[in-house]
């Protein structure tokens, strides 16, 4: 008679904020599964839940906090369930999570993502735990998100971690403080890992890094200092190109360039490969030179505005995205003015504009006497968007009557009778289907009509059969 087998322990991941940490999520995924686990649907039926957090904006802790609370009373009710917080804000905070949360079973920090498993099981066995690695080991690349094992299947997109942290030091970031340094993961190890998920199926990949335009830069640095006679040259353009020329891989993304690092190399790579779509994504943050400078970013709003239009006179049809600040501290209604200037100038197809937050530990947040009052962000705020949303609906209408190729990302969240697919130029579009549609699946839809955040359209044709196995959800935040 075999032995009687525990049933798998359940797990649920909650992520909040950037694509970096829903990436750390995945793997977090990919470890627990590697472990035996399996995924679970509902926080009431998980043994294992993690909140995967974020502190680069506003109220991270309020929601942290907020959402610990709640599962609380869960686990008053099952105390076996055990609680995880990982991510920038367990990084950030340390101890004061437990002390805070005392109900919380582990806490670990962004470099401590491979861990997570080996640290769930001391915690089972040692009693609550906080781990916080202070810094990634260089040499260590089996540290890197993306170089752990993920034995789970993969949906038709993947993200692809092709450098963690940040060289630079924006006045208002907290990312250099708990992400620390840039560290560049091994061309060669990038586009094998890129391969490899063509082999599974994946179409469509995302570069991901902080600065992605200086990705490299230390791996040349360290083969110069090692003797070698490397040419220091950006290495970002040729990935790009490398990865694009993948067999299987359709789209090519990445996000973000720094507008200061943007290279004509770049726009070269992205015009010249088939495969890298037609969207920059180029975090402005205001058009005010005086606030840009405090910032520290490194350009004018001339020089972005330069870079934007060359981007645009070599890439054909592309989409450009931005993130803006509003109320930096210091920002007068001048400064104001230029960012709205500089945002009308930009044509943007959209933009994520964000109300600035002090985080503790950066330059920013110690000029407290320049503090723009909350009701005067409030507005500000208010007309940037009217400004963005113009010039986005104008783009939009603009695509109407065009034949675009989509991929099938589901049911329309609001309209279930519709089916939603993502443009080359990262839209959205609703349209009709008489049979279901696989997500992954590549279609041409006819734009019909258009609005600030999406287009509608009419199914043309089906072009293309996804390749994948289907994807195990993580829950978003
Ligand atoms: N306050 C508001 N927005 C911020 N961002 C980063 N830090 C802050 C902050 N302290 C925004 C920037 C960045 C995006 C990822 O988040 O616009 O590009
Ligand atoms: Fe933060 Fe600036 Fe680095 Fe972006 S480039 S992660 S905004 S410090």
């Amino acid at each position: 008679m075999s032995e009687p087998v525990e049933p798998a322990k359940r797990y649920l991941i909650r992520t909040f904020g950037c694509q970096m940490n829903e990436h750390d999520s995945e793997r977090i995924a990919g470890l627990f599964e590697a472990d035996g686990m399996v995924a679970a649907t509902d926080v009431e039926d998980a043994d294992v839940v993690v909140l995967n957090t974020c502190c680069i904006r506003e109220n991270a802790d309020n929601k942290l906090y907020g959402t610990l609370g709640h599962l609380k009373s869960v686990k008053d009710r099952r105390p076996g369930m055990e609680l995880v917080v990982s991510g920038c804000l367990a990084q950030k905070d340390q101890d004061g999570i437990r002390e805070r949360a005392p109900y919380v079973d582990l806490v670990f920090g962004t470099h401590n993502v491979h861990q997570a498993t080996e640290l769930l099981h001391r915690s089972r066995t040692e009693g609550p735990l906080t781990s916080i690695l202070t810094e990634t080991v260089a040499a260590d690349h089996e540290l890197f998100p993306s170089a752990m094992p993920a034995h789970r299947e993969h949906g038709h997109t993947a993200w692809v971690t092709i450098q963690i942290g940040c060289d630079n030091s924006c006045a208002f970031c907290i990312v250099p403080a708990v992400r620390g340094a840039e560290i560049s993961r091994p061309f060669d190890r990038l586009v094998h890992e890129v391969a490899e998920l063509a082999g599974a199926g994946v179409t469509e990949v995302t570069l991901l890094g902080q600065n992605v335009n200086s990705y490299g830069r230390d791996l040349t640095l360290a083969a110069r200092q090692a003797g070698d006679d490397v040419r220091v040259r950006p290495l970002f353009a040729d990935l790009l190109r490398e990865v694009g020329a993948v067999d299987g891989i359709r789209r090519v993304r990445y996000t973000s360039p720094h507008p200061k690092d943007l290279r004509p190399e770049t726009i070269a790579a992205m015009a010249e490969t088939p495969a890298v779509c037609e969207h920059l994504h180029l975090p402005v943050q205001s058009g005010s030179d005086r606030v840009l400078a405090a910032m520290h970013r490194g350009y004018t709003a001339e020089r972005y505005l330069e870079k934007l239009a060359a981007a645009r006179a070599e890439i054909a049809d592309l989409a450009v995205t931005t993130d803006i600040i509003v109320g930096f501290p210091g920002e007068t209604d001048d400064d104001f003015e230029r960012t709205l200037e500089l945002a009308a100038a930009a044509e943007y197809d959209s933009a994520y504009t964000f109300i600035y937050s002090p985080r503790t530990g950066t330059e920013a947040a110690e000029m407290v006497d320049q503090f723009v009052p909350a009701d005067v962000i409030a507005e500000r705020f208010e007309r940037l968007k009217v400004v963005l949303e113009r010039s986005a609906l104008a783009k939009h209408r603009g695509r109407i009557g065009r034949v675009e190729e989509v991929v099938v990302e589901g049911l329309s969240r609001k309209d279930q009778a519709l089916t939603t697919g993502r443009t080359r130029q990262n839209k959205l579009v609703h349209f009709a289907s008489a049979d279901p549609l696989r997500v992954g699946t590549f279609a041409e839809v006819e734009v019909t009509d258009a609005a600030p955040h999406f287009l509608r359209g009419r199914l043309v044709e089906v072009t293309a059969a996804p390749r994948h196995r289907t994807r195990i959800p993580v829950a978003a935040g």
